[in-house]
This record gives C-alpha cells, structure tokens and sequence, in this order.
C-alpha cells in the first residue's frame, strides 16, 4: 500500500497536472491562489507543509486564526439538495495573506451540489465485496466533485452496522469493519488521487438516529477496537485520509468532537493523523475550550463557538492555550499545503467537463457489482413470452435520505429498464401499481413470470421504526402483503428489493426468486433488467444479515440496549455485532452475511494456510461466465476472559471466472488479523492457542477448513 506521505505526493501531482491541462494554464504557472514567496514564505512549494503552515501561522493575527477555525456558510446544507452553486459548506480564506478557502460537498453516493451522477448507495458498494468497485466510486465521486468546484468530498462514512434499524444503515458499507476498513481505504485512496480531500465519518460510535445529537454511546474499549474503529484507522493509516468529521453523539460520556482519549490519544496520539479534523454539522459541544484542546480543528457549517469573540475570551480567561489554537490551525493549514490547495487557483465550478455517459456506464456497472441474488429457485435467468411489473416501487427512483441523497442526472426506473431489455426479445411486459392487490395478482396470474418490486425508506434523521419493509413508508403501503399475493398468484414470482438494510421478507419461502439491489443508483433499472435477464451475472454478496424476526436482530435486548434509556445507549453485546452476533447467540438468520448467489457454481480446493497468507483455489464448476466471491474468516481461540465470536471475516476476494477456469486467490493475514484488544493491558494481543481457518461463499456456507497454530 503506498504510504501517507506517497499519497499527499500523488494528490499534489494530480492537481498540478490538472492544472498544466486546464484552459487557464499560463495564469495558473505565476498567480497560484498564494502568492510570491519572496514576500510570503510559506508560499513556497518546496518546503514540507508543516513547515509552511509554520510560517503562516506566524503571520496570521488571532482574529484570523480563529475564522480559519469555522465555516462560513449556513444554508448550504439545505440547498446543496438542487442548487448546483450551493454546498454543504464553505470555509473563507485569508486573501490578505493568499490563504485560498475550502469548499465541502457531500460524495457519500454522488456529489450533492444540484444534479450529479446518482451512485449506488454505499450499502450496495459493501455488497460488491470489491475493491476495484470502492475504487471506481470513489474516483468518480472525486472527479465530479472537482469539477464542481469543490476540494473536500464529505465521506465516505465508516459507521459499521450495529443495528439494521439504522435510519442510515444504507450509507454504510455494512456490518463487518473488515470490510468496511478496506472498501473505505480504497474509495478514499481513488478520491483523494482526483485532487480533492476526503472525510472519513462519522467518528465515532455513530450507530442511531435516534437522539442523534444527545445520546451517549457507552461502548467498552474491545468492541471500538475490533468493530468500531479499525475502518477509521484503515483510512488514516493506510489512506492517508486528508480530514476526519466526528460525530454528532457522545462516546463513554463526552462529546466525540471533544473526546480526549479519541481525538487526541487514539486519533493523533496512536495513528499519528497529521489532517484536520472536522465537526459533524451544528454538532453540540459542552463549550469552547474542551474541542479545542481535545483536538476539533474545525467547526461546520459555522462558528457556534470558534469565534473570534468566543475564542479570545476563552484565552485570556486562561481557560485555553495560544498553543492549542496554534494547533488546531496548523493541522488545517499543512493539510492544505499537503493536498496543493495553496499552490492552484480554485477549482472552476464547470460541470460541463464530466464525462456524462461514461459516469452513467459506471453507475450502471456499480449497480450490478452490488446487486445481490439471495434466493434463485431456478426462475432466473428469466425466460418468459410475457413478464408482469408490479408495484409501487416499480416505476420509481428509490434512494435514500438525508445528506446523501443526490439529485439525479436521469434516473432509469426498474420498470423502464425492463420494458427496454424486454423489447429487445418481444417480450411482453405490463405494469400495475400494485393499489389494488386482486388487480396485481390477476395480472401476475395471467403472466409467465411476474416480478414484484418492493422498497424500503431510509433517510438520515430516523430509524427505522420496524424491520418490514412498510416501514417509514405510508405512501407504498403493505408490500410484504403484496409480494405474498403476487407469489400466491404465480410461483415464478421474482422480488426486486431496493432497500438500504435489511427488512424480514416474511414471504421469503413463496418466492422464486429474491434479488437484493439495494439502493442501485440511477442506472439501477438497466443494471436490474440485466441482472434479471442474465446479461450481467449478480455480482453482490450480502455486506448485512437478514434476520427471520425483528427480536432475532443484533441490539434487539432491551431498551438499554437501544434506543436508549436517560440519553445513553449501552453497547452490552460488545464485539458481537452483525453475524457474530447470529453466529454466537446460536441465531438462524433468513439470510446470512456474506451470501449471495451466481448464476453458475464454485468450488473451493486445495486450502492452504501461509506464515502471511490463505490460498484456495476457486473454480467455475457450472456452465457460465460468473463472479465469485470467497470469503476468509478466523475463528480465534477463545478464553473464559476473552471469548470469541465464531467466526470473522479477515479477507475476501472478487474473481471472475469463465466456465471451467480455475485461479488461486491468496489473502492475506497479519498479526493483526489473529489478535484481539486485550482491555486488560490496553493492547492488541494474538489470541493463544490454534485458529479455525474458514474459507466459503458464505459466513454460514463454508468449504474449506484449516487449523493455525
Ligand atoms: C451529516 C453528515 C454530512 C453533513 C453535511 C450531517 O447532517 O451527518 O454526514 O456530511 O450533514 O452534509
């Protein structure tokens, strides 16, 4: 992996590259946003960033400082939804001094600045287990995102999955942090090389809606090293991620954007994270000293407390350092002078330079990646004369809300991506709404096949309420209902689910076929017509645990628990989050993590296991071009003071193989990988004795198994 400082050094390339092809390129060799450095040292390209930024804090009077320390802009926010000038945030510079400002949109799923290319949901990105995907995101959100005119892209988020109620489960890459830890580093590495600046978020134990911006995770130092933090140290330590928001809650009894023991001794302490750090937006704070001698660099969207009037009070009151601001404007500055922001003019906001067509293409193969085949009773590929569309969702554009919610450039609808790949064999294909459920049925009777498409409804500042999917959604009414009747109707019934987590599927059993697309973006329709029609083999592998019932699901043990009891959420199950959950609780899920099917077969052979490394060797044993997806978990040796869960995931792999064709996949393994964190002495420490060595399709579908001693 290349290291943090070969990062920066890429990041700086790329943008001085970008730079030498632009239209402005005399203007820009001599006028950089900074200045001469005959009379403004810091001015200087050559010179190490920290270096820089200590020069220019030299020169920067404590007024100035403190605007550096908060964002300028308050409506952003709510505007960046569809006004293509508008952004999350903006933070001035100092042109007195050719400080150049920053720009923050959101890129969790597409850029959130007016219309953008609609990206499958983050949940649909875990689901592709692929790192080549991760890339291919992150690149095209970073892309867009300079192009828009804006430096910083405001992901990805890191909150692993501890409750499929999660309002913004659907933003997340899914349950396990190991997967999470390396999809995430990737997208950011992808992003970051396009010339902007990432935000890894929300850290951290960010896991509920539900009393967002009050409640108190109380989480034991095993679980946030194992589950919670490894995706935030993934992207600081092998990404060189340029910015960490925190989070709106608290974390063992203090605010995360004022935690100590987070931001000072694991963040910048333990990992060494040289970038700034940035507050998740109007987050509370107990006042202004404690973030800022914690480590809160920067206040968004404005300045609540990082004001001049706060801060200079809050100096010669005594209650806080010249230093510690010093500090917190330092981490800002040389992550600018890290990244090139002082050494280019402003990226232009001109959009008319994104490759539309190539963008949607990538959108569309995202989607495939991501969508997830959890049940195929032989109906698919589908080969029908006549097909029948039903549902409230089936001519729809279904995503998630929030902060992440893109506005669409032309989103194509399941039923519209139907109808086109249908036409092109005769097919027939006609559509009900699903209102009125005999009228749908009949339909799907008279039909050679018919699929259903259901959605749930996610969005930030909820959770859901229920895991079925009329969850949250009044309008689409009951549609396990639905789907029930449909299926009673006509056994090759296939579901299409665009949800953004999992819901019960209580009709499971009835249907032919269940196909997981997730929140597909908005080429999902072409993506689902041609998954369905076996033009694209499902290329996803579920990132979450379905469950059979709502008490099945992980968090499920009592207010405590969750939601809360008197502000605080108690994280009692420890590491046993997701299918670790299932896995030691002895808990059948509907559908476990890790599964989902191929329209060909695979073997696992010849396991072995390396001092670094697991090989198996994968093979194509059906009669078609597929994707497989082999699985790598551990189930370390437990003792009475450090059980452990069953099994956990520490390697995957995503190869495509032709029929009959073989490849050896090689994971790797690290000390890390056989360890736990020891709450003892506070450090990691390799669990004694011998480790189980699965290797499978599936956490619950394993093939191959081994003893590491
Ligand atoms: C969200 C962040 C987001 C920010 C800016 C907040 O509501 O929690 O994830 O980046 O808004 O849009």
């Amino acid at each position: 992996m290349p290291s943090r400082p070969a990062v920066a050094a890429t990041a700086l390339a790329l943008s001085a590259a970008f730079l030498a092809a632009g239209p402005g390129r005399a203007a820009a060799r001599t006028a950089t946003a900074c200045g001469d450095p005959a009379v403004r040292p810091w001015c200087l390209a050559a010179l190490p960033p920290d270096r820089r930024a200590d020069l220019l804090l030299a020169a920067l009077t404590a007024d100035e400082k403190a605007d550096l320390m908060a964002g300028d802009e308050l409506l952003g926010q709510v505007t960046s939804g569809w006004d293509a000038n508008a952004r999350a945030g903006t933070l001035n510079g100092v042109p007195r001094l050719g400080v150049p400002g920053l720009r923050f949109s959101g890129g969790d799923a597409g850029v959130r600045q007016g219309r953008a290319t609609a990206l499958p949901a983050p949940i649909a990105l875990g689901a592709s287990f692929d790192p080549a995907a991760a890339r291919r995101h992150g690149a095209l959100v970073g892309d867009e995102t300079r192009r828009k005119g804006s430096e910083v892209t405001l992901g990805p988020a890191l909150d692993v999955v501890r409750n499929p109620r999660f309002g913004r489960a659907f933003e997340q890459y899914g349950e396990d942090p190991a997967l999470t830890a390396r999809l995430g580093a990737e997208w950011i590495r992808a992003a970051q090389a396009q010339g902007v600046l990432a935000s890894a978020k929300h850290f951290t134990a960010y896991n509920q809606e539900h009393e967002r911006y009050t409640i108190d995770a109380v989480v034991g130092g095993r679980a946030l090293r194992e589950i919670y933090l490894p995706p935030f140290e993934a992207a600081v330590r092998d990404a060189g991620v340029a910015t960490v928001m925190c989070a709106y809650n608290k974390v063992n009894g203090a605010w995360a954007c004022e935690s100590a023991p987070l931001l000072a001794r694991i963040l910048r302490g333990e990992w060494r994270f040289p970038g700034f750090v940035v507050s998740d937006w109007m987050t509370r704070l107990s006042g202004v000293a404690p973030p800022a001698r914690a480590g809160l660099d920067l206040e968004m969207p404005a300045g609540a407390r990082y004001n001049p009037w706060f801060l200079n009070a809050e100096i010669a009151a005594g209650r806080l350092d010249r230093a510690a601001v010093d500090a917190r404007v330092r981490a800002i500055l040389r992550t600018m002078f890290a990244f090139g922001v002082f050494d280019r003019p402003p990226y232009p906001n001109a959009p008319a330079g994104i490759d539309v067509p190539a963008h949607l293409r990538t959108a569309r193969e995202l989607a495939e990646e991501g969508i997830t085949l959890l049940k195929n009773d032989g109906v698919l590929p589908l080969r029908a004369a006549s097909i029948a569309v039903i549902g409230p969702a089936a001519d729809a554009y279904i995503s998630g809300g929030g902060s992440s919610q893109v506005q669409p450039r032309s989103p194509v609808t399941p039923l519209r991506g139907i109808r086109e790949r249908a036409a092109r064999e005769g097919v027939r294909v006609h559509h009900d709404d699903g209102s009125d459920r005999a009228r749908a049925a009949a339909l799907a009777r008279r039909s050679d096949v018919a699929v259903v498409v259901a959605a749930d409804a996610r969005t930030e500042f909820a959770d859901q309420w229920c895991l079925s999917l009329a969850c949250g959604d009044a309008l689409r009414g009951d549609q396990d209902g639905l789907v029930a009747a449909v299926a009673a109707a006509n056994p090759r019934t296939v579901a299409v689910l665009e949800n953004g987590g999992p819901v019960l599927l209580p009709w499971a059993g009835a249907a032919a076929g269940i196909v997981q697309a997730w929140y597909p973006g908005e080429q999902g329709g072409h993506a689902i017509a041609r998954v369905l029609f076996g033009d694209a083999d499902p290329g996803g592998r579920s990132p979450v645990t379905f469950p059979v019932a709502e008490r099945d699901a992980p968090a499920s043990g009592g207010e405590e628990q969750y939601p809360g009891r008197d502000g605080r959420v108690h994280y009692s199950e420890g590491v046993l989050v997701g299918y670790r959950h299932y896995d030691a609780n002895r808990i059948a899920p509907r559908f476990p993590f890790g599964h989902g099917l191929s329209y060909t077969t695979f073997s696992y052979g010849d396991l072995a296991v390396r001092r670094d490394r697991v090989e198996v060797t994968v093979t194509n044993t059906g009669d078609r071009r597929g994707t497989a997806v082999p699985q790598l978990y551990l189930g370390l040796p437990g003792t009475a003071a450090a059980p452990q869960p069953p099994r956990q995931l520490r390697g995957f792999a995503k190869v495509r193989l032709d029929p009959g064709e073989s490849r050896r996949v090689a994971m790797p393994l690290d000390e890390r990988a056989l360890s736990y964190w020891d709450e003892r002495t506070g450090a990691w420490r390799r669990a004694p004795g011998c480790a189980s060595v699965m290797v499978g399709a599936s956490s619950r579908d394993i093939a191959a198994t081994a003893r590491l001693c």
